[in-house]
């Protein structure tokens, strides 16, 4: 595991797009592996800074995100296809039809699913996979449990990953309480990861996913396993770990 160390969660942002645009670069055609949430906004500014600069070209890019909240369409303004078509896909020149995200209305979530692992492996697998990390150390809806679950699956959502999402709606009773997320497999197939946590209010999940023991209860435990890992993380974020005490 590598760890780029961030004053703030702007210049983690930074950090972060200089490795997916480094990415971009050296394989257009590549597949990235997106997430969502408040976390990626300052990566994804920087990646339509440099598209706008003429740094980057995205034309090639093929896209595949994490997640997508089960009866969320993406016309509603809380589902992830709106955050990415609105926070980064209409601002750069992806071709719309190489972006991919589950399906959050299908009327067969376990075949979207399935339609999903198949996507993702006739594109070759992800070559770099951007991920958040929930407070309860969960990656893309990967919620703790008995066992890390490898395919795309229709997941409950936790107690604590509505009340912490329910800052995007206008009351807790509209969280949906189940989304598709992107298997464990998936992720750790990705060529690349790059977990970005930022705010103290990931500092403990932080700590206990890569400074503690692997385990499906703290689900990006996972990651200290994966071979080319980076965490790009605030001061914030690592207030708790061994080397900041
Ligand atoms: C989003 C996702 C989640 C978020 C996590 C952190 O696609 O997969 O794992 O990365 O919940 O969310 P924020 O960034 O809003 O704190």
């Amino acid at each position: 595991m590598k760890v780029i160390r961030a004053k703030d969660s702007c210049e983690a942002g930074a950090f972060a797009a200089e490795l997916i645009a480094a990415q971009v670069k050296q394989k257009p055609v590549c597949v990235l592996g997106l997430a969502t949430g408040s976390t990626p906004l300052d990566t994804y500014a920087q990646l339509i800074a440099a598209y706008r600069a003429g740094e980057l070209d995205f034309s090639c890019v093929r896209s595949v995100n994490l997640d997508e909240y089960v009866g969320l369409g993406p016309d509603h303004d809380q589902s992830y296809a709106w955050f990415m078509w609105h926070n980064l896909f209409e601002r750069i020149n992806i071709d719309p039809h190489n972006t991919h995200i589950p399906d959050g209305i299908t009327a067969n979530p376990d075949a979207e699913c399935q339609r999903y692992d198949a996507l993702i492996a006739s594109l070759g697998g992800v070559d770099l996979q951007l991920l958040g990390i929930g407070p309860n150390a969960h990656i893309g809806f990967n919620e703790p449990g008995d066992a890390f679950i490898p395919e795309t699956h229709v997941v409950e959502l936790t107690d604590s990953t509505i009340s912490a999402n329910a800052r995007f709606f206008a009351s807790v009773d509209q969280v949906p309480r189940q989304a598709i997320t992107m298997g464990i497999r998936a992720i750790l197939q990705a060529r690349k990861v790059v977990l970005i946590a930022t705010g103290t209010g990931k500092a403990k999940a932080v700590c206990d996913a890569f400074w503690g023991p692997v385990t499906p209860m703290v689900p990006a435990s996972i990651l200290q396993l994966h071979p080319d890992f980076t965490l790009v993380a605030d001061d914030d974020a690592l207030s708790l770990t061994p080397s900041s005490n």
